[in-house]
């Protein structure tokens, strides 16, 4: 370990990558690029004072791509304190036409929008493209509506597409290069070279950023601030919240208390295996409350989506709070899983999806009377280094791959009024379907896949009876993001298979359906 790097969350002292969002969809990708060359990079939105970009001290900067236009008034552009720095620079997509725009050459608004992969043509050795000769080829991602069409005058071509004939420029002496295509993506194949070569050949970064040294430091820090107090942690059995505890459980050991609560809508026998697995085989100090009940009791009589989420999140709360009241050790802090994607200030993060998206995902939320410090040892880390830690912390990989759950769980996949039945029912489904998907090697293939108990009832034929039963829907989906997913296509001989055990091994299901819409217009939860 290198005592003389700091990696605390507040003040890292290593080289770093600023990447100025302008509003892409790929803009964490970039950051996760960066950092997969074990390089520290920040995101911060384009419009960002002064003092934030100075207190970051980055050691080069790009630009994202955006989806505005240069060629309309009023869009954004680079701040002055970029050029001021005079650090090397990186503009990609709409970061290179504004980048073009403010240096004098001109940028134009293309017909129809290039969209896929394209072939360019290296015209010119350049670093950025070191280990490829000039006049090689390479097939890269385009998605762009507008061109730079006038090159700046200081600026040279380095590479062109028969569709993009300026797509990449570099500046004649200074360290400032732009590319009209995606290196972040991965069907740009070379991608990543060209990113490192900007990286350590243009930057000249040092390679800090590492997950194993990164645990160390954290669990020292942790140390440090916690000293011989106590922790408190809600353990919900996703990823970002085991992976908390096993960090404090590293630093602080029995100081840490994890706290589950079982609130009835959980998958099959999930209450089960996170007290086998916390509890007996990696030893912490985890309390399991048990309250089914006030869930069931409160929820009675709810059957509106939203009245149901809000009902579930303040009932977390009520129990949360009730049941550390009792403890009787006094609790100093307060540890939540919170990761990077939760705290980036885009310049996105003020769009109408992404507000809806998070008020209704707040259902952990904590009331400000529990007095206690916030710890939050992932804050700066994207998911992938989430699960990277976590691996290295001793939890397996099928927990750390699992599909994400929602908060208020079954709560939203049971339409309607939520009864103890339907959520039996629900849970064999579910636990089918799953069984099925992990047997066929599909698990991994799709991002989220689970049952919903429909609230409708359909008749079907058992023997020579007729019944009337329930409905049972499946839902399987394939996104990045999350904010945009389609429906995943199975194969037709697997959905018979899972649909066939569902309505023989469950005596009240007499219909299975396959979700085939796609989000938008639809959600990825039926509620
Ligand atoms: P939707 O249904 O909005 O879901 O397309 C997008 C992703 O978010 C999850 N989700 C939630 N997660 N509390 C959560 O913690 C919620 O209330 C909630 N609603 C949806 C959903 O499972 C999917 O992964």
């Amino acid at each position: 370990m290198n005592n003389k790097i700091n990696l605390s969350l507040d003040a890292k002292k290593i080289d770093t990558i600023l990447v100025l969002d302008f509003g892409s969809q790929y803009t964490q990708l970039i950051a996760r690029r960066i950092r997969e060359l074990d390089v520290y990079s920040v995101i911060l939105p384009w419009d960002i004072p002064k003092k934030r970009i100075t207190m970051l001290n980055p050691i080069g900067i790009i630009l994202s791509g955006g989806p505005e236009s240069v060629t309309k008034n009023n869009t954004p552009r680079i701040p002055e304190i970029i050029f001021e720095l005079e650090i090397p620079i990186l503009g990609i997509c709409y970061g290179m036409q504004t980048l073009a725009e403010q240096y004098g050459g001109q940028v134009t608004a293309s017909k129809t929008k290039e969209f896929g992969h394209a072939p360019v043509t290296l015209e010119q050795e350049s670093i950025l493209f070191n280990s490829f000769e000039a006049g090689s080829s390479m097939d890269v991602w385009m998605s762009h509506g507008d061109h730079v069409a006038v090159l700046p005058d200081q600026f040279n071509l380095i590479a062109s597409t028969p569709s993009a004939p300026i797509a990449a420029m570099a500046h004649a002496k200074k360290p400032i290069y732009a590319l009209q295509f995606h290196p972040e993506v991965t069907h740009t194949k070379e991608g990543s070279i060209i990113l490192a070569n900007f990286v350590f050949k243009i930057c000249n970064c040092k390679a800090q950023w590492n997950i194993g040294n990164l645990i160390e430091h954290r669990i020292l820090d942790i140390k440090e601030r916690v000293g011989d107090k106590k922790v408190l942690l809600g353990l919900s059995g996703g990823v970002d919240s085991s992976v908390t505890a096993m960090l404090l459980d590293r630093a602080i050991g029995n100081n840490l208390i994890c706290m589950f609560v079982d609130n009835g809508l959980l998958r099959k026998n999930e209450a089960e295996d996170v007290e086998t697995l916390f509890r007996e085989k990696l030893s912490l100090n985890l309390l399991v409350v048990d309250a089914k009940k006030i869930f069931h009791r409160h929820l009675k009589g709810v059957s509106d989506p939203e009245q149901k989420r809000k009902v579930i999140g303040r009932t977390f709360i009520d129990v949360f709070d009730n049941e550390s009241s009792k403890l009787k050790d006094d609790i100093n802090f307060l540890a939540q899983g919170t990761i990077y994607p939760d705290v980036i200030e885009s310049s996105e993060s003020e769009s109408k999806e992404a507000r809806v998206i998070k008020s209704h995902h707040n259902v952990g939320g904590l009331p400000d009377e529990m007095k206690m410090d916030l710890i939050e040892p992932l804050r700066d880390l994207f998911k992938d280094e989430v699960r990277k830690m976590g691996s290295e912390l001793g939890l397996p990989a099928e927990m750390l791959n699992r599909h994400p759950f929602p908060g208020p769980g079954l709560g939203v996949r049971i339409l309607g009024e939520i009864t103890q039945e339907k959520i039996l029912i629900l849970q064999d489904a579910d636990s089918i379907f799953i069984e099925e998907l992990i047997k066929a090697g599909l698990y991994d293939k799709v991002s989220q896949a689970f049952c919903a108990f429909l609230p409708i009832k359909s008749v079907g034929v058992v023997g020579d009876e007729r019944r009337y039963a329930d409905v049972i829907a499946i839902r399987a989906v394939e996104t990045v993001d999350f904010m945009t997913a389609s429906w995943a296509r199975l194969p037709h001989d697997f959905l018979a298979n899972v649909s066939n055990r569902i309505v023989n091994e469950l005596d009240g299901v007499s219909r299975v359906v396959y979700d085939i819409s796609s989000k938008p217009p639809a959600t990825i939860e039926w509620e």
